[in-house]
């Protein structure tokens, strides 16, 4: 059996539990709007209703951003100037003059609550950021100063560490940074520091960074029912998890 054939029930599996997340985001979403048990039967049926219109729409493959980018995009500076870049987006190491514009970012509610856990407060950020167990980089959109990704509870032992990321303006949400942001993070975690597993903790609600984070091959690894509250009603969390070979085969 060829490496690509022996590759692809993986890949469908890790697509299926996708599916089952997705479901799970869209079941909680039905309830917040108010759509009780009962009817979530009557909304399934429609679902399927859709399905028999549109016929052949769900058999459609699994997309992957590997069509956007592949490891030979970036261009990459690491080695001289610490900078990635694909796309006109860049990453590099935060720098100590960013961090009131991140506190600043991290004032708005809804952005502070997608983070769990929590960032700390402003006038704790300039330290946390330089703790030895976490790397952050600041994301430039051509020389705009965007947001940050980074690594946090970096464990060299296992090779293994888990990324967060913040688009800090709102308007700037839905064109494109976190993703391409996203894949110099991991080339810089699997391709230049060689680590073996990047882990990530969600909202189930937030079902743009699950989009995002499925498209670059990540997994569901586990939910933590009711794990925190969030403006007042408990929410699950969801923790996704990437390979480096399934990253590398992907996107090489
Ligand atoms: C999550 C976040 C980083 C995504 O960055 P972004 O620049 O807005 O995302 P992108 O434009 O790259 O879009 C990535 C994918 O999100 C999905 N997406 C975009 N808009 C969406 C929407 N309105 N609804 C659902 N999914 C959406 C799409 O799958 C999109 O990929 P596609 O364009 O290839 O289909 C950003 O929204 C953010 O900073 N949010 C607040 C902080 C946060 O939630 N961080 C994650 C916790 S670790």
């Amino acid at each position: 059996m060829t490496e690509g054939e022996e590759s692809s029930p993986a890949i469908r599996h890790y697509h299926e539990q996708m599916l089952k997340l997705v479901a799970k985001g869209f079941f909680n979403e039905l309830i917040n709007y108010g759509v009780n048990e009962a009817e979530v039967l009557a909304v399934a049926g429609h679902l399927l209703d859709n399905v028999m219109h549109k016929g052949g729409t769900t058999n459609k493959a699994v997309e992957y951003y590997n069509k956007l980018f592949t490891i030979k995009d970036v261009q990459d500076q690491w080695a001289t100037t610490q900078r990635l870049t694909v796309h006109n987006l860049s990453i590099s190491p935060i720098a100590p003059g960013h961090v009131p514009q991140i506190a600043t970012w991290l004032r708005e509610p809804s952005i502070q609550e997608s983070f769990y856990p929590k960032f700390p407060e402003a006038k704790d950020l300039a330290c946390y950021f330089l703790e030895p167990t976490r790397e952050y980089f600041s994301i430039f959109r051509q020389q705009h100063f965007a947001g940050i990704i980074g690594a946090e509870n970096i464990d060299h032992e296992s090779g293994k560490l888990e990324m967060r990321k913040l688009v800090g303006d709102p308007d700037m949400h839905g064109k494109g940074i976190g993703k391409r942001a996203t894949f110099l993070f991991l080339y810089h975690a699997f391709f230049i520091r060689q680590f073996r597993k990047v882990y990530l903790h969600s909202l189930d609600i937030n079902v743009r960074n699950l989009n995002l984070n499925g498209k670059f091959g990540f997994e569901l690894e586990g939910v933590f029912l009711e794990e925190t509250v969030i403006q007042g009603k408990r929410r699950d969390v969801v923790r996704m998890a990437l390979a480096s070979p399934i990253w590398l085969e992907l996107f090489s």
